[in-house]
Parts: structure tokens; C-alpha cells; sequence
């Protein structure tokens, strides 16, 4: 049973609240006035406070805790991330299958999740560079990772909720500049996480990508493919 909705803020639970984007995700939600519950498994080092931040410790591929945690909400925004491996991955999907279950189950609509502009095999981003990086990542480091992204796509897309896929490019710290976006796929090699976390949020109030991928980038914004590789992709 729902818990009695006490005013008219939007009670929001994040996904991957712990990541970077996650964080400022809460944060900006915070700032706008919304109610916030964060998952994360490891609460402890969750940095944020506030008096309309709950902080909900568990994994998403918990059926308990996502029920528990969607009972709780109105809408959910899904930030989770798994390092690139050579070993199956399945958090993307299998979460976004026990939400999809879990929002039905509740009667609750929105669902935003993150995946990847590498997810859209047909789109060949602008510069031999640019392909070339792209396909290493995306047809070898990151396979696992983008094969279960496309599967969460596919199961997202697939249900009755009133549902938006984000794909981001390669994701830095940045300040935000204002992002672009557009159906299916853009040409922008980075986005600021500052920028996606705006632009989730900015979801809740706009139904232009109700049930469709919206592929976002920062316009302008540039960092050296080492730099990203090190940084993202290597997480050093
Ligand atoms: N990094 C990039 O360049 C890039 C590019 C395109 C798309 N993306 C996507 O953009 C999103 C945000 O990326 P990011 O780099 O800001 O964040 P991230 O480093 O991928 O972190 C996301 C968070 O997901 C949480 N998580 C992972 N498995 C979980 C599980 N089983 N249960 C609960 N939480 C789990 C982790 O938090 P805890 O360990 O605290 O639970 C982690 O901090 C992700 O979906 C990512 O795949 C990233």
C-alpha cells in the first residue's frame, strides 16, 4: 500500500544515487523542492543531508527493496552505472525490469533511465577519431555493459509506463552549460553530469519524451579522448 501522498511536492527516488551523476541529480532535485529517497549500497558514504532526503541503503536487483523503495515514490529516475568487464553484466536490466514490476504493481507512471549514446548502433558520430574510439568501446571494452543497457531499453520500452530513455555521450564533471537534445541520437562527443542531471529532472515537467530515447549532449564541450578514457572508462 502507498504511503498518503502529504503535499503536493514530487516525491522522487533516484537510482544510483551515490554515482556522480546521481549526486547532483538529488542535489538539483533538492533545489527544486522535490522529495528525495536515494538508493545506494553504500550509504555511508553518501555526502548529502537534508530534511527532504531519505537515505535508502540496498541494490537495485533486490525485489524487496525496489518494491519498498517504488511504494514510496512518484516517479523514478535510474542513474546506475557498472564498470566496463569483460564478465556478463546484468544490473541495467534486471533493474529496470524489477521497476517496470514494481511501478505497475503501485500504479506509479514515470520512469527516466540513463543508458548511453553507444547503445544506438546506428548512429556513426561525426570524425574517423570519433568512430574509431567509439567502436573499441563499444564493440570491445564496453560490450557487457552496452548489451545490458540495450537490453534495459528494450524492457523499458516495452512497458505501459509513461517511460524516457536518456543517452548521454561521455559523461565528465564539468561545469553545466545547458545541454541539447533530440530524438534517438546527436552528434556531441561530452555532456557536463551537471547538465544530465538537469535535464532528468527536467523530465518530470515536460512530456515531449514521453515513451521515446532522448539522446543529449553539452554543445561545445570537449575533453581529450585520453583524458575521458583515463578518467571514465579506466576510473583513474
Ligand atoms: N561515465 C560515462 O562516461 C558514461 C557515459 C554514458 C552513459 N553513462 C551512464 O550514465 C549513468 C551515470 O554514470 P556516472 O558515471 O555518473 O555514474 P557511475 O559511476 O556509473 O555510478 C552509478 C552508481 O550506480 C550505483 N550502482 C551500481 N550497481 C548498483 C546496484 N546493483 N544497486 C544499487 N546501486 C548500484 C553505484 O552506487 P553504489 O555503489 O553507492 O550503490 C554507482 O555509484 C550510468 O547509467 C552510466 O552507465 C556513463
Amino acid at each position: 500500500m502507498a504511503t498518503p501522498h502529504q503535499d503536493d511536492r514530487t516525491r522522487l527516488l533516484v537510482l544510483g544515487a551515490n554515482g556522480p551523476t546521481g549526486r547532483q541529480t538529488v542535489h538539483q532535485a533538492l533545489t527544486r523542492g522535490h522529495q528525495v529517497s536515494a538508493l545506494t549500497r553504500h550509504p555511508e558514504t553518501f555526502p548529502l543531508h537534508h530534511d527532504r532526503l531519505q537515505v535508502i541503503a540496498g541494490d537495485a536487483t533486490d525485489e524487496g527493496v525496489i518494491d519498498a523503495a517504488v511504494a514510496a515514490t512518484d516517479a523514478v529516475i535510474c542513474t546506475i552505472g557498472a564498470a566496463f568487464t569483460r564478465r556478463p553484466v546484468v544490473v541495467y536490466s534486471t533493474s529496470a525490469r524489477l521497476l517496470v514490476e514494481a511501478m505497475d504493481q503501485h500504479h506509479r507512471r514515470r520512469l527516466i533511465v540513463v543508458t548511453s549514446g553507444g547503445v544506438d548502433a546506428d548512429h556513426r558520430p561525426a570524425g574517423f577519431a570519433a568512430r574509431l574510439s567509439r567502436s573499441v568501446v563499444r564493440d570491445h571494452v564496453g560490450k557487457t555493459v552496452y548489451d545490458d543497457m540495450a537490453k534495459m531499453e528494450r524492457v523499458v520500452s516495452a512497458s505501459d509506463l509513461d517511460w524516457t530513455v536518456v543517452r548521454p555521450p561521455g559523461l565528465t564533471d564539468e561545469p553545466g552549460t545547458g545541454y541539447a537534445v533530440a530524438e534517438d541520437s546527436i552528434d556531441g562527443p561530452v555532456m557536463s553530469r551537471e547538465d544530465l542531471a538537469g535535464m532528468l529532472l527536467d523530465q518530470l515537467e515536460d512530456d515531449r519524451f514521453l515513451r521515446k530515447v532522448a539522446a543529449v549532449t553539452t554543445p561545445g564541450l570537449t575533453v581529450s579522448a585520453w583524458r575521458m578514457l583515463r578518467r571514465e572508462v579506466l576510473k583513474r
